[in-house]
């Protein structure tokens, strides 16, 4: 739980939002408590009873009156201090400051480009530690919402209109997020992961990143890339070095070095990757892939060209 709950943030942005839910959170548990008591109190203690007759009436008492409005009121000016505080923590202006890494909401994935340095990617973000990144969120098709709670607040991603967001990781490790916005039958599919790395092992991985695809070795990968040519999967997905730049499906540059595929569904292991090929619906339904019927045979070509894919 720990590596997705909100309750252990592990970014500025997102601390603001939870120190936020928590004073609201005490504040309104006393409040309730406080409430229900009373009620339950006068409840049994002006229960009707035969021998007495019924509890002395009161028509307006100005003192309670003014006790019961000012208190709120003191609480409520209390809580928007807290919150106009806590959004200006959670979203600071960005002061004109380019985008560090440009995600793009799909029908059911994250497209991630980093326009520093020229790295694209697709659903697992590498970030450096310790520093704020702005993100620039937009969308391909519907809107999306990106949320990685402990790295930041949520955003809505629309299309043509651009959000930004500020995040940070604290820790090296991964962080999960998903799309929070309803956008179609894998919705619940369009799963986040965020490595955050040392920054130096961040720079190895950008440039690792950054290197063409390799030439396939092997009679079977490199049957696999004359077929990923001949089929038109060149049509929506990008390889570095072949002609175009689609991006209607993740670029595939560097698809051997993701955890998973289908935006979370599977891990990536060649079992699973045939599976895919065979037929994308079948391990995530309603995905934009049509099933390109390979053979066999075919399949094993592309798998073998895939994992040259590093
Ligand atoms: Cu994208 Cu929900």
């Amino acid at each position: 739980m720990e590596k997705t709950s909100i309750f252990h943030p592990n970014s500025p942005f997102a601390r603001s939002t939870v120190d936020l839910l928590n004073v609201t959170f005490v504040i309104s548990a006393v409040i309730m408590t406080l409430v229900c008591g009373l009620v339950a109190y006068c409840i049994w203690r002006f229960r009707g009873r035969p021998e007495h007759p019924e509890p002395h009436q009161l028509r307006g008492h100005k003192t309670l009156e003014i006790v019961w409005t000012v208190i709120p009121f003191l609480l409520l000016v209390y809580l928007l201090i807290l919150t106009v505080r806590s959004m200006y923590a959670s979203d600071p202006p960005r002061h004109n400051r380019d985008p560090d890494i440009i995600v793009t909401g799909h029908q059911f994935w994250w497209e991630a480009r980093y326009p520093k340095s020229g790295v694209v990617t697709a659903n697992e973000i590498h970030i450096p530690t310790g520093q704020p990144l702005l993100l620039r969120l937009e969308s391909a098709d519907v809107i999306h919402d990106f949320w990685v709670g402990q790295l930041g607040r949520k955003m809505d991603v629309m299309p043509d209109y651009a959000n930004f967001i500020w995040i940070q990781a604290n820790q090296p490790r991964d962080y999960y997020g998903v799309c929070a916005e309803f956008c179609g039958v894998q919705h619940a599919w369009m799963r986040i992961r965020v490595t955050a790395q040392s920054p130096e092992e961040f720079a190895d991985w950008e440039r690792q990143q950054l290197q063409p695809a390799p030439t396939p070795a092997g009679a079977s990968a490199q049957r696999g890339a004359e077929l990923f040519r001949q089929i038109t999967c060149i049509n929506c997905h990008a390889i570095r070095g072949l002609p175009g730049e689609p991006h209607a499906g993740p670029d595939l540059t560097h698809v051997a070095t993701r955890q998973t595929l289908g935006a979370g569904v599977v891990e990536n292991t060649p079992e699973h990757l045939a599976q895919w090929l065979k037929n994308p619906q079948k391990l995530k339904p309603g995905n934009l892939m049509p099933n390109m019927l390979l053979t066999d045979a075919q399949v094993q070509d592309m798998v073998s060209y895939f994992q040259t894919l590093k």
